[in-house]
């Protein structure tokens, strides 16, 4: 079996912990499996960096991570990735900040980073790229000689074709990807949006079944809709110091229904939205108040942002603001937690929740959602309430399916996942774990590095043709 190499901006810690956020943790596995390095930023800056990247041991792979010169990683990771491709990657163009230096940071880093990759990288092997910080990577490791597999998957939204427009520097970022072999998204929206993209605005770009070309240059597209570790969640949902935890929640809640919330403060999670949804809630239905309470964890993160910035003070004066017009002696409608959690506190929290909220304005898939459902006991399982902007939307056909940014319809679905009777609370919960269970994490991950190998070969016939 040839070795993997998975390169993601964040790491596994040497703790053999992820780096916040959604990105997939059963890579490891891939990576125990197959045998290989997972290769990224080391998460610290220095004066003068070392080119070559610092090797680590870690349980069956080696973990290779570079330090970045501090000038180029605030353009390559605040202005760039996270002020101009976050924003425009989940369509919210009137926050993207156009930035031409941030721009050659970014292709800067991407080519340190290619440069430390490459020594350490044999002919056989399979590359993976992830995500958005790193587009340029396969084409600056082509430069340099790579012929092997390469791939990439994005695990945030691919916007529609108008909006990724709006870029200045989207033409080059569509053809960057082209170095790849195989180009894999969330959902087959956001595939097509990518593909149509390249029809539409690029100067000899086409498209065509499952691929894109430009400039002669072609590249396999295609949808895998990542998964959960399903089976050790279950488990993890069943142990002993997860019943503590959920058992401390249900003691807070006093027997009031809980409502869970987990994400990263980012505008593109909808918290605000549910939060009014909250308030629409109990005006609408009074005699719901002191019957709920919203458990909402949103972990700071990007503060250098200014938009992040306002919007951690936006939520700590709405949330502020509804508890102190509906807060009684003894009880608050919404505990507002800025900080993270770890994953046995949260799994805690999620079986001690009947609802979980899972609303995004715009999402790649929002893992919590999957999380949420395994985490459930079979016998009394909560219900998710879920935005049709999440990824998930188009796999958990049984979750309560919201229009996020219409809080009247949100509180309805609040209402109808509480007042849910138990057999379809159980019956709804079935078909969704049976789906979790049948696509986790590890078919993700075959999935895409078979599809990934049979796109090499095509490529390779047809250069040989
Ligand atoms: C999302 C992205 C990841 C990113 C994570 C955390 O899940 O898809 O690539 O690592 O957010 O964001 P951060 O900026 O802290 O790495």
């Amino acid at each position: 079996m040839p070795r993997l190499i998975v390169a993601s901006n964040r790491v596994p810690s040497s703790k053999g912990e992820i780096g916040a956020g959604g990105l997939a943790t059963a890579l490891s596995d891939a990576l125990t499996s197959h045998g290989g390095i997972w290769f990224g930023w080391s998460g610290r800056t220095s004066d003068s960096p070392d080119e070559q990247a610092a090797l680590d041991e870690h349980e069956g792979f080696t973990v290779a991570t570079l330090d970045l010169p501090e000038d180029e990683f605030q353009g390559y990771y605040t202005g760039m990735s996270n002020a101009a491709l976050w924003p425009a990657f989940h369509s919210r163009l009137d926050m993207v900040h156009v930035d031409h230096t941030a721009y050659s940071d970014y292709r800067s880093v991407n080519r340190r980073f290619a440069s430390a990759l490459h020594p350490l990288s044999r002919a056989d092997d399979i590359i993976w790229v992830h995500d958005y910080q790193l587009i340029p990577l396969g084409q600056e490791l082509r430069r340099r000689g790579v012929i092997g597999p390469i791939g990439f998957f994005l695990h945030i939204p691919f916007p529609p074709a108008e909006i990724f427009a709006a870029l200045p520097w989207a033409t080059q970022l569509a053809a960057q990807l082209t170095a790849y072999d195989l180009v894999g998204f969330q959902t087959v929206d956001c595939a097509r949006n990518f593909a149509e993209f390249v029809a539409r605005c690029v100067p000899d770009g086409s498209s065509d079944a499952g691929q894109v070309q430009i400039d002669g240059r072609r590249c396999r597209i295609g949808s895998f809709p990542i998964g959960i570790d399903t089976a050790r969640f279950a488990t993890l949902a069943e142990s002993k110091v997860v019943a503590a935890r959920a058992r401390r929640m249900r003691d807070w809640l006093q027997g009031r229904t809980g409502i869970i919330g987990v994400e990263r403060l980012d505008y593109s999670k909808g918290i605000a939205q549910r939060f009014l949804a909250l308030e629409a809630l109990f005006e609408r239905a009074p005699a719901l108040i002191e019957h709920l309470s919203l458990v909402q964890i949103a972990a700071p993160s990007r503060l250098k942002i200014a938009e992040y910035q306002d919007m951690q003070a936006d939520l700590e004066a709405l949330s502020g603001r509804i508890n102190g017009r509906f807060s009684t002696l003894d009880w608050t409608p919404i505990r507002y937690l800025n900080r993270s959690f770890n994953h046995t506190q949260i799994t805690g929290l999620y079986r001690a929740c009947r609802v979980a909220l899972v609303t995004p304005l715009r999402g790649g898939m929002n893992l919590v959602a999957k999380e949420y459902i395994a985490a459930q006991d079979p016998d009394d399982p909560g219900v998710l309430v879920l935005s049709r902007f999440a990824g998930a939307a188009r796999e958990l056909r049984d979750a309560v399916i919201v229009n996020p940014y219409d809080p009247r319809a949100m509180a309805d679905a609040i209402v109808r996942a509480i007042d849910m009777p138990i057999d379809e609370r159980r019956e709804r919960w079935r078909r969704s774990m049976e789906h979790l269970r049948t696509h986790d994490v590890h078919r993700w991950s075959r999935d895409f590095l078979t599809a990934l190998r049979s796109a090499h070969a095509d490529r390779e016939r047809s250069v040989a043709a």
